[in-house]
């Protein structure tokens, strides 16, 4: 599909890879509702494009933020729906906060699928439409020291591959995009120095955008981005214990900065 001078609702607009996307979409004239919950970030967020939007200050994981979406949505009749919201943590399981935990789950997994179920019923009145999913690298690679989060990118690529299904026979096409590490804030201080003792790349949210873009275009339904990272989701498919060994000859390192992050 291409984006240009369709109606967008963009969950996690005010986040470092939404933004990037907001701009892209604003670039081709599109009419972007920006989601987040901070007011000064959203007014900042929307200062910053050319083109009318709309700014919807509201939370996903409560019953009335996505009523709120939903009822915008109503009388904005989109076309595509971009769920980029995310939270993640860095942590042993072990000693993972247990409300972190749930707000992992609501926020990347739970509400999510619940907003998504609210919108279908406008998403499947077009003729065509789309539904894309951030989900990570880590949706496909258990990750020591990032449990949770895993398990919410797991289902949230469960999810999508299911409803890809379901809906083959309607207008709405239904991606998932995987990026590797992207570099905004969603990345702890040790993150990021996890991930340079690790030796992983990272890429910027302007890229992460423009495969958005690319992927709604080319009608892609899973994309996972960065190499060696992709050909890791394959071989962790195939041939699990490889990764694995991999991955346990890391635990020092890892363990060194997981609990680094919990001091
Ligand atoms: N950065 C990476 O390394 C990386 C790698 C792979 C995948 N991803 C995925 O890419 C997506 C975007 O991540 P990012 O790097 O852009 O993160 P980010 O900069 O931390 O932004 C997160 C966004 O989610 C929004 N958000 C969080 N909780 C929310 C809630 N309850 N209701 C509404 N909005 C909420 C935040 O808005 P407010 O805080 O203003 O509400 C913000 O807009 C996430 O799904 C993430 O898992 C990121």
């Amino acid at each position: 599909m291409d984006v240009s001078n369709k109606t967008v609702l963009l969950v996690g607009a005010t986040g470092g890879i939404g933004a990037a996307i907001a701009k892209q979409l604003d670039q081709r004239n599109a009419y972007v509702l920006l989601v987040g919950r901070s007011e000064q970030a959203l007014h900042a967020l929307g200062a910053s494009l050319q083109h009318q939007h709309s700014l919807i200050q509201a939370d996903i994981n409560s019953v009335e933020g996505r009523q709120q979406i939903v009822e915008q949505c109503q009388r904005q009749a989109i076309d595509i729906y971009i769920n980029a919201a995310g939270v993640m943590d860095f942590q042993l399981f072990s000693q993972q906060d247990s409300d972190r935990l749930q707000q992992m789950i609501n926020t990347n997994l739970l509400s999510p699928m619940l907003l998504c179920q609210l919108l279908l019923p406008l998403l499947t009145q077009k003729s065509s439409a789309a539904i894309v999913n951030i989900g990570s690298t880590f949706g496909s690679i258990g990750h020591p020291g990032f449990a949770v989060y895993c398990a919410s990118k797991f289902g949230l690529r469960g999810f999508t591959e299911a409803l890809q299904r379901e809906l083959a026979s309607t207008g709405v096409q239904v991606l998932y995009l995987a990026p590797r590490a992207t570099r905004t804030d969603l990345n702890s201080s040790a993150v990021n120095q996890l991930n340079e003792a690790l030796g992983n790349s990272s890429d910027s949210p302007e890229h992460v955008a423009l495969a958005v873009i690319s992927a709604l275009k080319g009608n892609r339904r899973q994309q996972f981005m960065g190499w060696p990272e992709k050909l890791f989701v394959r071989l962790n498919g195939l041939c699990p214990n490889l990764v694995h060994g991999a991955l346990v000859k890391k635990l020092p390192i890892i363990f060194r900065y997981a609990n680094k992050n919990s001091e």
